[in-house]
């Protein structure tokens, strides 16, 4: 029961991570001030926080992301409370930010990533298809999932298209070892679908409605169209698979007609 909870709210366990690092760190600078000449700065047993504290997240199995997160977590709040920080670092933090989710304002979808056991339902999927099917990515973030499957099916060829300046530039040095894989910086809605077996997208509910014209005016017949949580209004699904993960995702399948 504990551990389905726990499975079920990630965040719980990031906290709980972060407790035990704290608890453990602190308890280490307290024998050092006692018994010690030597004594951490705060930034350096924050630092340490942080490392132990992704280190726990990785043993309870936490997705990669979060053990970023609680690796920057508390180090991020001593420098912010105590540091005096230039101006600059600021603005960089937004551009960053800018750079990384441009396609939040005009097209209304941010970044997030697909999951491992998305990965494994999608690799699963493409076993059906011939050895040497063509793959398309709508946005493919950093390139995380397509890099993943070109390597599984080194007979299949892979693209990704990414319009966010920096997502694409870490998808494309990402993807310069992987032959059957290719990155472009192009709009989704500029991309021709009609040679792709396989549509994949992670999107948001905002494009689906027109990516559904766009695929019926584009796709061949017996091709997929598959979409990672967002439905089509109006369009049942041919078939949905639950994800059982976190997000409560599902998988929603479109075979277009011959
Ligand atoms: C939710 S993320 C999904 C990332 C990746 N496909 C995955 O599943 O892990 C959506 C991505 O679509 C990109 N995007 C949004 N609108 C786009 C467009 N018109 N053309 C290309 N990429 C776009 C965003 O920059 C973002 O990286």
């Amino acid at each position: 029961m504990v551990r389905q909870v726990l499975g079920r709210y990630p965040a719980l366990l990031a906290l709980l991570a972060q407790l035990g690092a704290t608890a453990l760190i602190g308890a280490l600078v307290y024998l050092a001030a006692q018994f010690a000449v030597w004594r951490p700065s705060w930034l350096l047993a924050g630092m340490a926080q942080g490392l132990l504290a992704a280190c726990l997240g990785r043993c309870f199995g936490l997705s990669r992301w979060w053990w970023w997160l609680n690796l920057a977590f508390v180090p991020a709040l001593l420098a912010l409370s105590g540091a005096p920080l230039p101006p600059w670092v600021f603005l960089a933090g937004f551009v960053l930010l800018l750079l990384l989710n441009w396609n939040s304002f005009g097209e209304r979808v941010p970044l997030y990533l697909s999951g491992a056991k998305c990965r494994r339902q999608l690799a699963g999927l493409l076993t059906r298809q011939a050895p040497d099917f063509s793959f398309i990515d709508l946005g493919c973030g950093p390139a995380g999932t397509l890099l993943w499957l070109a390597r599984q099916f080194p007979q299949a060829q892979f693209v990704g298209v990414e319009t966010a300046p920096l997502t694409f530039a870490i998808a494309w040095l990402r993807s310069v070892p992987q032959s059957n894989c290719r990155i472009r910086y192009q709009s989704l809605w500029r991309t021709d679908l009609s040679a792709f077996a396989v549509v994949y997208c992670f999107l948001s509910p905002a494009p689906m409605a027109a990516l559904w014209d766009k695929a019926r005016g584009q796709m061949a017949g017996g091709s997929w169209l598959i979409s990672n949580s967002f439905a089509v209004p109006g369009v049942p699904a041919d078939q949905q698979i639950e994800l059982h993960d976190w997000r409560q995702s599902r998988l929603l399948l479109w075979r277009m007609p011959g």
